[in-house]
């Protein structure tokens, strides 16, 4: 069972929910009148991705990139690197990139920049969780879910060793389960 590898729950499922409520509010006032492009950066942003989008009441179409991830490990390597190109072309177009986790900064401070240099209309940064603490590089974030402190998180699309991800809520690992790894 993956609950027993659970130490600690930081925000459940009815909690995660609440906040994205408030999120898509913001978003759909933010861009009334509006079409939104909303961008999923796989793998991690896919749950937080599918429950927003459904509270987006604006005319938006989606699309997805890859980046490269930590692998096994739970540190940024700052190496960052496309694995999967988005399907549809920006250029003109109001985009709003949904991330999982905003972490040192460097995946999201390359990402921006590449996806800025496709001329899009506008474009701004979405993360459901935000560790502050832990940034190398600035990035500016428009919509933020949750500041966490900093410690490694799982569930609700995050991954350990691509483990955990259907986690319905977001929690800690036991010390043990990094000891077996
Ligand atoms: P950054 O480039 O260091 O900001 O890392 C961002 C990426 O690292 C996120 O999109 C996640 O895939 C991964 N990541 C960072 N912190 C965590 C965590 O606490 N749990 C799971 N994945 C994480
Ligand atoms: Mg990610």
């Amino acid at each position: 069972m993956l609950e027993q590898d659970i130490e600690r729950i930081f925000f459940s499922a009815e909690e995660i929910d609440k906040r994205l409520e408030e999120m898509a509010g913001e978003i759909n006032r933010d861009y009334a009148g509006k079409e939104l492009m909303l961008i999923s950066v796989l793998r991690g942003s896919f749950v937080f991705m599918a429950d927003l989008t459904r509270k987006i009441t604006l005319p938006c179409t989606v699309d997805f990139l890859a980046v490269s991830s930590y692998g096994k490990g739970t540190t940024s390597s700052g190496q960052v690197q496309i694995t999967k190109d988005l399907s549809d072309d920006i250029e003109g177009k109001d985009i709003l990139v949904v991330e999982d986790i905003l972490d040192s900064g460097n995946t999201l401070s390359y990402l921006m920049k590449l996806l800025r240099a496709r001329h899009p209309a506008s474009i701004r940064l979405c993360t459901l969780l935000d560790k502050p603490e832990r940034r190398v590089v600035p990035v500016e974030v428009d919509y933020v879910g949750f500041t966490i402190p900093d410690e490694f998180v799982v569930g609700y699309g995050l991954d350990y060793a691509e483990k955990y991800r259907n986690l319905p809520y977001i929690g800690i690992l036991k010390p043990s389960v990094y000891q077996h790894a």
